[in-house]
């Protein structure tokens, strides 16, 4: 008699497989909406958002505003990553946006990739 495996072994890791495959679906599917609710915490903690909202002017532009103004600009999420850390004015009128030096260059380019994605309901 020889040694055969046992016949289900191939199911086995026919599943393990699938089941690894689901949740790398399910991670990918998941992923943007984590991000977002990252990114609006990080937006939170970062005191952002007493001066934006996402759908209305406060002190300064909605970040919806932000996202139709630069739809069509390709260098957008770098210029907006360094204007969240070193602040600026001029874009949306003379109020000027102050520095953000408690945020990091990772978490800038996180909050400007976050606001350019927004979209109207
Ligand atoms: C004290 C108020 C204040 C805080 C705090 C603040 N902003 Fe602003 N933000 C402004 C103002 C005012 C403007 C408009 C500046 C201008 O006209 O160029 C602005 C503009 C922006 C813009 C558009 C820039 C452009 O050039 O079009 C982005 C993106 C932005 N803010 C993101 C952030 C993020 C992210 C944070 C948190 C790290 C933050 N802001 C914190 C007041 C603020």
């Amino acid at each position: 008699m020889k040694n055969r495996p046992p016949a289900l072994a191939p199911i086995g890791q026919a599943r393990r497989g699938l089941s690894f495959i689901f949740c790398l679906l399910a991670c990918l599917g998941l992923s943007p909406w984590a991000h977002a609710q990252g990114a609006m915490e990080l937006a939170k903690t970062r005191h952002c958002l007493s001066c934006h909202a996402v759908d209305k002017k406060v002190v300064g532009p909605s970040y919806l505003d932000v996202a139709i103004k630069y739809s069509k600009d390709p260098l957008a999420k770098d210029r907006l990553a360094h204007k969240i850390i070193h602040g600026g004015s001029g874009s949306w009128g003379v109020i000027p946006m102050p520095a953000n030096p408690q945020v990091s260059v990772e978490e800038s380019k996180t909050l400007s990739t976050w606001i350019l994605q927004l979209k109207a309901p």
